[in-house]
């Protein structure tokens, strides 16, 4: 009876279509997905509708929803893609591709826009006219992971060139760029960001995640061009952006995505930020989050889980196979359905993790991880098991029959066109939003990458150690101060208090506050996180004379994140 019963979970027919249900889509789908993602690439994508050279198209789509724009984010992930499958020799002629982007990007980020200029942070602004002109309508912004992409990708490329003795072209054309970007992420990671998602301001996974690697990646590629002092301050920003990594895990075992939004916190960002963080030279390092590592499998299982009950499409499939999966199980956008980028996401994480299992010869569970194993084997126990052991065979061979069940089931809801859409229906599968969806073809290269043995090139995650002196790092919380004040004609009102951002309590510099809403005076300042600020307002006419409030001073603890507001009547 239990040999049959292990013989039929070992050789259950289900498992076997299931990996050569893969490898057949994995072969009919890699060409279809490149040859879409490059025809959303201008100029002459046949998809691309117009964009300029390098520019990559978000979708076709221009009505619900309309994605004909360039994302940073999408775009930046998008050349990675090529820059991978490029310099890892998988296809060697992408490489006028590769240039055009350098060339798009080297405009697209002097573009004046709503987030600012080039040095005041329009680095921040998430997406722009397929024409390389700013967007000025109402949108989620700034979004401070774009930058961090962007840099990574070029970065690899810079690091390709090196390799290749093209320094010049490295130091004149590409550097520019590069240090634009870092710059921006140095000096703005510690602000408050809307998410990849572009919902929630506050601070977010995945962009420190993306932070942290660009600054690391950047500080060895700095050193390798000599900019040593640029070198040491991305490095010293780095070690800070680590720490900070740290406190978004939930110790009931998943990272809370946002600091800000009233969510649950379950959410792809932590699971796309393990594999855009991917290092293969730091093991399962769990300081990085990288795939195999004891939290980022714990919260892999968290977030796959989530998804089980939450759609329709899911029900009847069993709790130790895949599911499709989405952004956060309370999404409602355009639907609320699955995603392809972020189901495929989980079959990548867990093929980045075979690919150090393998190569390391041996797997780690620990107790964080074996509520992810005990899946596969409910009597398995912590421990470190060798390549040589049973336990090895069998828990890397459900892992990846686990992680093929993912390709499986976008397989399934794939028409018969290979094109890839935004979402696919929570009830009955069919594709949903976005047709054409860049991102989910570049998501399906990356996957099938990983599945294939593919290792990207090291950020410099190895070895790594928090270096956390001088105590958490503060965060930087947006501060609105709305105050009752009627003014005679020709006054205006100002705050001044006891923080540098605050101006020291100087009236010259007090910040003016805007009468947009008069009687009600308002303006938003970054302060620092978890402190307690005094201020007051003043009243200034034309001539310079001023009006303190009467005291005591006013008090306010800012939170330890996010954004705060008071309401203050004058007094
Ligand atoms: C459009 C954004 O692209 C999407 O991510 C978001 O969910 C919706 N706006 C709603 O805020
Ligand atoms: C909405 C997604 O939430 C966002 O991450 C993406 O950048 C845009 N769509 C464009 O694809």
């Amino acid at each position: 009876m239990l040999l049959s019963a292990v013989f039929l979970a070992l050789f259950a027919p289900s498992v076997w279509a299931q990996s050569s249900v893969t490898d057949a889509y994995v072969a009919s789908e890699s060409p279809i997905a490149k040859a879409s993602m490059l025809a959303n690439i201008g100029p002459s994508g046949s998809k691309s509708s117009g964009a300029f050279s390098g520019i990559v198209i978000a979708s076709p789509s221009t009505e619900n929803p309309d994605y004909l724009y360039t994302w940073t984010r999408d775009s930046a992930l998008t050349f990675q893609t090529i820059i991978d499958q490029f310099t890892l020799g998988i296809d060697t002629t992408l490489r006028g591709e590769i240039d055009n982007y350098v060339g798009a990007q080297a405009i697209v980020q002097q573009i004046t826009n709503p987030s600012g200029d080039i040095t005041t942070g329009g680095l921040g602004e998430p997406k722009f006219y397929v024409n390389e002109t700013a967007f000025t309508g109402p949108w989620g912004r700034p979004q401070r992971d774009g930058p961090a992409l962007r840099s990574t990708a070029l970065i690899t490329w810079a690091n390709y060139l090196l390799s290749e003795d093209n320094t010049s072209y490295v130091t004149d054309t590409l550097w520019p760029i590069i240090e634009n970007d870092l710059n921006y992420v140095s000096s703005n990671w510690n602000q408050s960001t809307y998410d990849l998602w572009e919902e929630i301001y506050s601070s977010s996974f995945f962009s420190t995640a993306v932070q942290h690697r660009a600054l690391r990646q950047g500080t060895t590629l700095a050193r390798a061009i000599g900019q040593t002092s640029l070198a040491s301050s991305y490095g010293n920003q780095a070690d800070f952006l680590l720490c900070f990594l740290q406190s978004y895990w939930n110790p009931t075992g998943y990272v809370t995505a946002n600091t800000g939004g009233g969510r649950s916190g379950i959410d792809a960002n932590s699971v796309l930020a393990s594999i855009h963080t991917f290092d293969a030279t730091a093991g399962c390092d769990a300081i990085t989050f990288q795939p195999c590592s004891d939290v980022a499998l714990l919260n892999l299982f968290t977030y796959v889980n989530a998804f089980r009950n939450t759609y329709e499409i899911n029900s009847g499939i069993s709790t130790n196979e895949a599911v499709l999966t989405g952004r956060y199980p309370e999404d409602v956008y355009m639907g609320g359905n699955p995603w392809y980028l972020t189901t495929l996401a989980v079959a990548e994480q867990l093929y980045d993790s075979l690919i150090v299992w393998n190569s390391q010869g041996s797997l780690d569970i620990t107790n964080i991880s074996l509520p992810f194993f005990k899946q596969f084997d409910s009597t398995i126990t912590a421990g470190t098991y060798t390549s040589s052991s049973p336990e090895y065979s069998t828990l890397t061979a459900a892992v990846k029959t686990f992680s093929d069940g993912f390709v499986a089931l976008v397989a399934k809801y794939t028409p018969s066109s290979g094109g890839l859409a935004e979402q696919i229906s929570r009830s009955n599968g069919a594709p949903v939003s976005a047709v054409d969806l860049t991102w989910s073809y570049a998501s399906a290269l990356t996957a099938f990458d990983a599945r294939a043995g593919v290792i990207p090139g090291s950020w410099g995650a190895q070895g790594l150690s928090l270096n956390c002196a001088g105590g958490p790092v503060a965060q930087t919380v947006s501060v609105t101060f709305n105050v009752d004040a009627p003014t005679l004609e020709g006054q205006n009102v100002y705050l001044t208090g006891a923080v540098d951002a605050l101006e020291d309590w100087s009236t010259d510099n007090a910040i003016l506050l805007s009468s947009a809403n008069y009687p009600t005076w308002s303006v938003t300042v970054n302060l620092p996180g978890s402190t307690d600020v005094q201020y007051k307002y003043i009243k200034k006419d034309g001539s310079g004379t001023v009006t303190w409030e009467s005291d005591p001073n006013m008090e306010i603890t800012t939170p330890a994140n996010g954004t705060f507001a008071t309401n203050d009547t004058w007094r």
